[in-house]
């Protein structure tokens, strides 16, 4: 097995495990460790971590603001794609990993780095998804996962060497829950949540308010999208960050968004998670129904297959792969069409369409109506349904004639 690691650039969230890595890895390799934080709408200040990643070790520490590029390069693809994982899954947590993933990647190359280190733990998806990323982006550099690798076998014996070190932890604030976070959603798992059957406890939840709690009024919401991501809210632009996080607080007070959820994971494990997923939720709702008035039947028929696969790749930890950048190039095609306004209703837990608009609508009033003024050519319907039957009806003769059944 490798031991040889002389510098290695590690993700790190501050939390329980990532700081017992930067020690640990110091005194098993005896190497240079640069910590990376990345602020992806977490909701917190992430400058304390300076002071605490360098006291427990680490040479440097790189704190960066990609909440534009994750909203923008990232979630809004995914909406672009409709990707939704096992139909309830908007991918919040997936989309996040290939972007820190390159960062660090990027990061290691200019700090001259041989190694690259994550903290997700080895039953999940989420090492896949930087593992893979790492191959992808640059296969020469090394890659350790202590958590994998370590000896402790609980997170009681983590606190203790976090004791033993002096390394600061936040045992006050200790939740039976694991939980990610950021801008597109914020996925909860652990605790009590790993019986399928107990119902989550409404303490679980962060951005969405409870049925009872939420407004006692529908809240109309109008999304505006433009080559098929969202740019306006209520007439109002915004950029793709501060339009999900305008969206998160609107979806939010209307309990829009929450999901609870048996899925597969990747590796063979099936897990209860339970997902707040406010502004994606509205947001790919006003997408989909904007796709319904623009696009025509075969390409949204079309679509919904790709959808699937699409979900799948970014599940999988497969961003960084020639079929998903080329199902983006089939999916920035059609978004040219998908433009105009969608209007909802939100109201206790329910996001409802409540009308859509577009320039590029497909919709045609003088053919769907059935008041004066249609122009479709019923006599036309005769002969297509001859032909279009006509299959059937060559079946149910020769039927006839051997003398079957129907
Ligand atoms: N199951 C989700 C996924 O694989 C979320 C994983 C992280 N969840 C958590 N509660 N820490 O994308």
């Amino acid at each position: 097995m490798e031991t040889n690691f002389k510098k290695v650039v590690l993700a790190y969230s501050g939390g329980l495990d990532t700081s017992i890595i930067i020690r640990w890895l110091k005194n098993k390799y005896d190497c240079e460790v640069i910590a990376y934080s990345a602020d992806l709408g977490q909701g917190k200040d992430l400058k304390p971590l300076k002071k605490k990643a360098l006291m427990t070790g680490a040479s440097k520490i790189y704190i960066e603001d990609l909440q534009e590029e994750f909203i923008r390069d990232y979630a809004f693809k995914a909406l672009k794609a409709d990707a939704v994982y096992e139909n309830k899954y908007l991918l919040a947590t997936a989309l996040s990993r290939p972007l820190i993933a390159k960062r660090l990647v990027e990061i290691a190359n200019k700090e001259k780095a041989d190694t690259v280190s994550h903290g997700s733990t080895g039953k999940g998806n989420d090492q896949v998804r930087f593992e893979a990323s790492f191959y992808a982006l640059d296969p020469s550099l090394k890659q350790l996962t202590p958590v994998r690798e370590w000896e402790f076998k609980s997170r009681e014996e983590e606190i203790d060497y976090a004791h033993k070190h002096k390394i600061p932890i936040d045992i006050t604030k200790k939740s039976p829950y694991s939980i990610d976070i950021n801008l597109w959603g914020r996925s909860i798992e652990c605790g009590i949540l790993e019986d399928p059957y107990q119902e989550p406890p409404e303490e679980i939840y962060y951005l969405t308010k409870s049925i009872d709690k939420a407004q006692s009024r529908p809240e109309y919401v109008e999304i505006s999208f433009k080559k098929g991501v969202p740019v306006a809210i209520n007439g109002k632009k915004y950029s793709p960050a501060a339009l999900v996080s305008e969206l998160n607080k609107i979806a939010g007070r209307n309990g829009v968004g929450r999901v609870d959820m048996v899925e597969n994971r990747l590796v063979g494990i099936k897990s209860r998670e339970i997902y707040e997923l406010p502004a994606a939720t509205v947001l790919f709702t006003a997408h989909r129904e904007l796709e319904a008035l623009t696009l025509d039947r075969e390409t949204v028929h079309y679509k919904q297959i790709l959808s699937a696969k699409y979900s799948e790749l970014i599940y999988y930890g497969l961003w960084f792969s020639k079929l998903r950048e080329s199902l983006d190039r089939f999916f920035d095609e059609l978004a040219e069409d998908v433009e105009g306004d969608v209007k909802l209703k939100l109201y206790k837990g329910n996001c409802m369409i409540a009308g859509r608009k577009s320039a590029k609508s497909l919709y045609n009033v003088k053919l769907a109506t059935y008041e004066k003024g249609d122009s479709f050519s019923h006599s036309s319907a005769k002969g297509f349904i001859e032909l279009f039957s006509l299959p059937l009806k060559v079946r149910a003769l020769s039927r006839k004639k051997t003398g079957k059944k129907q």
